[in-house]
């Protein structure tokens, strides 16, 4: 076992890109940007960045409809400006994960504008074609996740194509040989150019029923994509193999790292993913992002899932934010405590057993933007709800107080919202009791706590409201507890001397043994005598 291990020991801060730091003031977020901004990532101490997609997309899902995974967005930039940020990040101990899009590509692809022109196409096969059903319509009962059925007809052919997703986002066919090399492929051009990993967009569904039989209904349910058990058009058992096999591509490679975004609600489920050693390196669990505010409830997604990761090549995620889910400051919001549950949620993320994916803007407490109508962006929100939209988590970053708040453009593609001027970095930076140095300085307390970014989890005793945990790694021991209720709380602990670590309370002094008065939404990670 290595000593430290990035993947497994360190941090990931996702970035959207389209909203993180323009650099030629088209409104849209870029990587001569980020590089511009390394800065902030060195300072707050994060170990790898995740890019949203950056690779060449018609933008119909902003980047997760890919028409050549091997070539940059000219919104984002040029694979010379790619090569120069991968390597001044990789000077600074930063490494760099893809997003990599496997499930579907770009109808604009080369690949389906091929397979589309004709049956006899050699790429027909690289993704899925059926006859319409007896009688006509779709050839089964399959509904897309962003509205409507999942198949849409082809004149041209005369056959449907298969998308989970949108019409633009035709499924990729992963019984197809060829189509497996080529995707191998566009891995290994990336991994040839020095990228440390990737994030696997919906990799539980690169695998349906063969004979892609209906879906059974809910009994009761209204029809729709949430009115069916998907049994057939996601997680079939053939998706291992299909994962098994992309892992074998990274691992003739260094150090490479697979998250895969496995976004099943059953736990179970996801532990399979990671397979003896052999499939994903991690999965996200998604069952944490969607626990309420609830001492109880993180307890028992966290223990649940350790109990079911193999021991001995499991290692968990941690996410409270995506670009995909509403920003957990807005969805933990409280009128009277909103800002300390900010401060607590940053101690549960980085005190636990497991990598945490930050996600870009929550170390200085973004919430959710609320997007006028006239301009959402997000097709969710337009075919669905606009509810429904993804829009406001995607907001540009807020560096400063400046008119653009230091994103590069006064006229960004979304708006900056109400907090332009109220909350940004440059604010929080100076400011020790800020969330921001909190964030700085819990990953400088997991860095050098072996235990903290290592060690095992045991779960402790602890009055309702609080959730109260041990991490050990040798000699080093932690112990946190996290007050999720409303009322201050007494945690007595196993003793001290308490040798070092955090309170998320600013300016509060640490407590010399474990016998803490907690407020609401306060917590303690406390360095403790190990043996
Ligand atoms: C994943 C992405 C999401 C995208 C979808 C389709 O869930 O996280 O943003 O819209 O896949 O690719």
């Amino acid at each position: 076992m290595k000593d430290w291990l990035w993947w497994r020991d360190g941090v990931v801060y996702q970035i959207y890109p389209r909203s993180w730091s323009d650099s030629n003031g088209d409104g849209v977020g870029d990587l001569e940007g980020v590089r511009r901004r390394l800065d902030h990532l060195s300072w707050l101490g994060v170990d790898a960045i995740w890019f949203s997609p950056i690779t060449r997309s018609p933008m119909a899902d902003f980047g997760y409809d890919v028409s050549d995974y091997c070539d940059i967005d000219p919104l984002f930039g040029t694979l010379d400006d790619f090569d120069r940020l991968l390597a001044e990040a990789h000077e600074r101990g930063i490494r760099i994960v893809l997003d990599w899009v496997p499930n579907h590509s770009s109808d604009r692809h080369p690949w389906f504008e091929d397979s589309r022109s004709r049956r006899d196409s050699p790429r027909r096969n690289w993704y899925v074609w059926r006859d319409a059903a007896p009688g006509g319509g779709p050839p089964n009962n399959w509904y897309a996740v962003f509205g409507g059925r999942s198949w849409t007809w082809d004149e041209g052919t005369g056959q449907y194509y298969l998308h989970t997703f949108l019409p633009e986002q035709p499924e990729l066919n992963w019984r197809e040989p060829a189509l497996v090399e080529a995707m191998h492929d566009t891995l290994r051009f990336w991994l040839d150019r020095g990228v440390d990993g990737f994030r696997m967009d919906v990799i539980h569904a690169l695998a349906k029923d063969p004979g892609l039989r209906d879906n059974p209904e809910i009994e009761g349910a209204r029809p729709g994509r949430f009115g069916q058990q998907h049994v057939h058009d996601e997680n079939h058992p053939d998706v291992h193999p299909i994962v098994r096999g992309i892992r074998g591509v990274l691992d003739a490679y260094d150090e490479r790292m697979a998250v895969g975004e496995v976004y099943l609600m059953d736990p179970t489920e996801v532990a399979k993913y990671y397979g003896e050693g052999d499939e994903l390196h991690l999965a996200f669990n998604f069952s944490v992002m969607k626990t309420p505010w609830d001492a109880d409830g993180f307890r028992e997604q966290i223990e649940r899932f350790e109990g079911l990761l193999p021991e001995k090549y499991g290692w968990p995620t941690l996410v409270l934010s995506s670009h995909d889910e509403p920003r957990h400051a807005s969805r933990y919001d409280h009128p009277e405590h909103g800002d300390a549950r900010a401060r607590l949620a940053a101690m549960l993320l980085l005190t636990l057993r497991g990598t945490p994916f930050l996600y870009y803007g929550e170390e200085i407490g973004m919430r959710n933007v609320e997007i006028p109508a006239d301009r959402l962006q997000d097709p969710v929100g337009i075919n669905i709800h606009p509810k429904a939209s993804r829009d406001p988590e995607r907001t540009p970053m807020l560096w400063d107080g400046s008119p653009d708040a230091g994103f590069g453009s006064s006229d960004p593609w979304l708006p900056f919202g109400p907090e332009l001027g109220r909350r940004s970095v440059a604010a929080q930076r100076d400011d020790p009791a800020s969330l921001l140095c909190l964030y700085r300085d819990l990953l400088a307390l997991r860095r050098e706590t072996p235990a903290l970014h290592r060690g095992s989890y045991r779960g402790l005793d602890a009055p309702p409201g609080i959730f109260a945990f041990e991490r050990r790694h040798g000699d080093s021991r932690v112990e946190v507890a996290l007050n999720f209720s409303d009322a201050p709380q007494r945690w007595q602990g196993s003793g001290g001397p308490v040798q070092g670590g955090l309170c998320t309370r600013s300016g509060a002094a640490l407590p010399g043994d474990t016998g803490v008065d907690l407020g609401p939404a306060e917590g303690v990670a406390l360095i403790l005598p190990g043996g």
